[in-house]
């Protein structure tokens, strides 16, 4: 299941949810005016069209023609059915349905949050980035990198979005990539974004180096800081090889600051930016 299909079932429960919650307090909240009581609205209708009917009336009749009174009875009125409802009653009621409300709002906020985030997490549950991503075989890796003139084109891999570059641990002695786990059968891997504001960083092939059209930032073929605002080198992931293909792992991030000492030549042409 993609990230979008997690978020479209995400918002379809969420619906359900809603809408069941407020079948349910429609539900209840007749029930309540079930149980609390209704004017019968036929019975009030007949008593006020009807007035000799009701009791009162009918005495007065009695009083005044006995004997029609005896011969024929009045029928009785029927009665409106009314329960009466206290203040206090009225407001229990009343604090009943918005407390269940309440209840019911905050019940389906949480579900659409633990629905999002799971949403959130899960291309990294099934091999997006945040997680490990092969990018191929190494040989054909290599093959793609090094061209006939001898110049270098990065291999992209856009769902790692990482440039892989050339670059030995063998050059690294020294400086502050020693140690770290960024090198795997003489490559490296570059995060495509640029550590200034985030720009995604081109290559340009004529200057052999990466440089950022938003303000200016230059890196060199090994992600070194070169000139422009950028405070780090470009970041770089850990990476391994298994089975002779190359897996970066874009969940193990690795920052390294401006390079004092740099381990490639650059600018070898002219400039892009
Ligand atoms: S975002 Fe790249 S130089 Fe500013």
């Amino acid at each position: 299941m993609s990230g979008g299909q997690a978020v479209a079932l995400g918002i379809a429960l969420v619906t359900a949810l809603l809408s069941a919650g407020v079948f349910t307090l429609a539900w209840r909240q007749d029930k309540v005016s079930a149980v609390v009581g209704k004017m019968d609205p036929d019975a009030n209708r007949a008593a006020v069209r009807h007035p000799q009917l009701t009791p009162m009336t009918a005495e007065r009749a009695t009083a005044e023609a006995p004997e029609a009174a005896v011969e024929e009875p009045a029928p009785a009125a029927a009665k409106p059915v009314i329960i009466e409802l206290t203040q206090a009653e009225y407001g229990e009621t009343r604090r009943q349905f918005l407390n269940r409300a309440t209840g019911a709002s905050f019940g389906a906020f949480l579900a659409f949050l633990g629905i999002t985030g799971l949403a959130f997490l899960w291309p990294r549950l099934s091999g997006g980035f945040g997680s490990k991503i092969d990018a191929g075989d190494i040989d054909e890796i290599k093959q793609a990198i090094f061209q006939p003139d001898g110049t270098i084109e990065p291999f992209y891999v856009a769902a790692a979005k990482t440039y892989v570059m050339p670059f030995a641990e063998s050059e690294a002695v020294g400086t502050d990539f020693e140690g770290l786990d960024v090198f795997a059968a003489g490559l490296t891997g570059l995060f495509q974004k640029c550590v200034h504001l985030g720009c995604r960083v081109p290559w340009c092939s004529s200057s052999q180096g990466f440089e950022c059209p938003c303000h200016g930032s230059k890196y060199n073929a090994h992600g070194e800081y070169e000139a422009g605002p950028a405070p780090r080198n470009l970041d770089r992931f850990a990476l391994e090889v298994v089975d002779g293909r190359l897996l970066i792992n874009t969940g193990q991030i690795r920052d390294t600051p401006r390079a004092k000492v740099k381990t490639v030549q650059y600018p070898q042409g002219v400039n892009c930016v």
